[in-house]
């Protein structure tokens, strides 16, 4: 089939309409990738970054006339999450009362999870707002199954490949329903035996998904291993990048990625550049190199046309990252064009 399209003005292009073009900026750099679904933040930083008009898909008859087909809408991906938190809340509860896995119950999670798009700002933005503490651990697991979706579609896995890491993501810490509540939610520092007790949840999650047949054994050993580092100097055995599989590489860097956002979003709003910076300085040795690199080239992107409030008190919109300085991202205020890695004064304060 020949795939209609039409340069379409800004002003007409609706969420959920698909980009059939590269979609560069002005000084030619990729802003969004062909096939990419859209929403409305992303239509409106294009409109921030002064894109006039696109070239979109027009496959589906409702696009054509009613420009009304939203998949990636907001308030359905909300509905969606708070019922995977929900269901993902059971399954723990359901371990920690002796039962075993429910494999059918993640394998719902894991479909609602891999048929979103790796383009859903939604994900994005919902993994870097401020969310529960009780409920810490269902959260984070959601989010690191997500994260792990994108980044294996980043990767261009195959589908198989896709929904495992999927699984693997969401039950990576189901170790810790086997850890008490008090050990699990103790504010404060650990002592070297409770710490030694929850340096176990890998081998307790990875015994939990064994006792099923349903869950793939590269799977069980992702679980094993993901906090295993590059270097050999994590746990539980000591393994190097070259003894781990690329399951546990990709929840690694989900991992980290959503630790370090949920402990930030309660101090500052400049969270996702800060962790973008702390990842790519601070991880050296820990995190598989193209694994990080994928990650962060493609979620970078997200930021293009983001508003930001800067130290001068002006509003910019950020144009273009810094490969090298991803905390430092170019910004154009009114006419002029700040590059925040090279200016000794000017620096993003935080995102509006
Ligand atoms: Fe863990
Ligand atoms: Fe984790």
């Amino acid at each position: 089939m020949v795939r209609k399209k039409m340069l379409l003005p800004i002003e007409l292009v609706n969420p959920g309409m698909k980009t059939a073009d590269v979609v560069f900026n002005k000084e030619g750099n990729i802003l969004l990738w062909d096939g990419v679904a859209l929403d409305s933040l992303t239509i409106q930083r294009l409109k921030n970054v002064g894109i006039d008009e696109i070239y979109v898909q027009l496959d589906k008859p409702q696009e054509m006339s009613g420009f009304n087909y939203d998949e990636d809408s907001p308030e359905r991906f909300r509905v969606e999450y708070k019922n995977d938190l929900n269901s993902t809340k059971q399954i723990f509860q359901s371990i920690s009362s002796g039962r075993r896995i429910d494999v059918e119950a993640t394998d719902k999670i894991v479909d609602s999870i891999v048929k979103k798009s790796e383009s859903n700002r939604n994900i994005i933005d919902t993994i870097t707002e401020v969310r529960s503490v009780d409920e810490y651990t269902y959260y984070h697991s959601i989010n690191v199954s997500m994260l792990c979706m994108i980044i294996g579609k980043w990767l261009r896995l195959d589908e198989y490949h896709i929904r495992n890491l999927t699984q693997a993501g969401l039950l990576h810490d189901i170790g810790k329903s086997k850890i008490s509540p008090e050990l699990l939610n103790k504010p404060g520092k650990l002592t070297e035996d409770e710490f030694n007790e929850m340096k176990r949840h890998s081998e307790y999650g990875y015994n939990i998904v064994r006792e099923s047949e349903d869950v793939p054994p590269e799977v069980a050993k992702a679980i094993l291993t993901h906090h295993e580092k590059e270097d050999g100097s994590g746990y539980p055995m000591g393994l190097t990048g070259n003894q781990l599989n690329l399951y546990s590489k990709i929840i690694t860097v989900a991992d980290i990625f959503d630790a370090m956002t949920a402990n930030r979003s309660y101090k500052s709003k400049d969270t996702p550049f800060k962790v973008f910076e702390l990842m790519q300085h601070g991880s050296f040795g820990v995190l598989d190199p193209i694994v990080l690199n994928v990650f962060l080239d493609n979620i970078t992107t997200y930021y293009i046309g983001a508003k930001v409030l800067l130290n001068t008190g002006e509003n910019g919109v950020v144009i273009f990252m810094n490969k090298s300085n991803l905390s430092r991202p170019v910004v154009q205020v009114g006419d002029r064009y700040i590059d925040t890695s090279v200016s000794k004064i000017v620096r993003i304060k935080e995102f509006i």
